[in-house]
């Protein structure tokens, strides 16, 4: 089966979507389809980028002055944009080339009209470079948005090592947004296959952020070589950080004794592609 063909996906619901109004003021959805809404309403949209992804994967790599990115998956934006912020706002000399999938074409193609926070009005021009080209580069910055199934997009770069815009090395990305809709909803992002594609796109040192802390995903990460922290962000839910070689703990940043839960709880176990086909 192809992760697109996925009876649990129901694209008829694709363009139906709700506007919220999140705790933070800034402005997410709600999809008709998956029955989830992009961001948390509580922990706000751009507050819950920044701080359970961006902040966190800045700081581990703070060393970098060239920083690649896999954005799972593009939504809103807000997550590509909180980054291309904080860049700016501090001046950062860093390079960043950011990769993006997304199935949800007319969504990306809207966002030019889309009501964004004040802090994203001096990316205008890349937000509407992104939603007609699904392409933005400069001297700094280079954004890929890959229309299509995010399964597809990654099975792509490991086979071909390139993508329409850019030659990529084997082990490429330092940073992963993991910011599917929820496993419960959009398993086929979240199972021990679809971690073991971006392990092998991922360098040694990669920081992967993601709101899920659930059992399944720390596993599905965990069997892939991933050392899991929990992370506790000011005013958002607890996240999680994984990284394939430990790194070196903040007060913030509490490694998971993985080997432990699994004797505490030995029924736990990853999702699996298998189990939804
Ligand atoms: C929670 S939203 C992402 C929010 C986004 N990170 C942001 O900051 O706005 C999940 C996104 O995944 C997309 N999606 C779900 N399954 C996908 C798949 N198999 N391939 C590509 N995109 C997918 C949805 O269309 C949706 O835009």
């Amino acid at each position: 089966m192809r992760s697109e063909e996925w009876k649990g996906y129901a694209p008829q619901l694709r363009s139906r979507k709700e506007t919220i109004i999140s705790n933070d003021g800034s402005v997410t959805l709600y999809s008709k389809e998956f029955n989830e809404s992009y961001h948390s309403p509580k922990d706000g949209a751009l507050n819950e980028s920044l701080q359970k992804h961006v902040y966190p994967a800045f700081d581990l790599h703070k060393d970098k002055t060239s920083l690649t990115i896999l954005d799972i998956c593009y939504g809103l934006g807000y997550n590509t944009l909180a980054t291309l912020y904080h860049v700016k706002k501090n001046n950062l000399p860093v390079k960043l080339h950011i990769i993006s999938p997304e199935f949800d074409e007319a969504l990306v193609r809207s966002l030019q009209g889309f009501d964004y926070p004040s802090e994203f009005d001096s990316l205008k021009p890349i937000i509407e470079a992104i939603s007609e080209n699904f392409y933005y580069e400069d001297q700094q910055f280079k954004i890929e948005v890959i229309i299509g199934d995010a399964r597809k997009a990654l099975q792509d770069m490991i086979k071909n090592n390139y993508t329409k815009y850019s030659t990529l090395s084997t082990q490429c990305f330092h940073i992963v947004y993991q910011d599917a809709f929820s496993p419960k909803v959009n398993p086929l992002l979240w199972t021990k296959e679809w971690f073991a594609d971006i392990r092998s796109l991922c360098t040694e040192d990669a920081v992967l952020t993601t709101y899920s802390t659930a059992a399944s995903t720390r596993m599905g990460l965990y069997e892939n070589g991933f050392e899991l922290h929990y992370y506790d962000a000011p005013n958002t839910r607890r996240s999680l950080i994984a990284s394939p070689k430990r790194k070196g703990l903040t007060p913030n940043i509490e490694w998971i004794d993985m080997e432990l839960k699994k004797q505490r709880n030995p029924n736990g176990r990853s999702l699996r592609d298998s189990d939804y086909q």
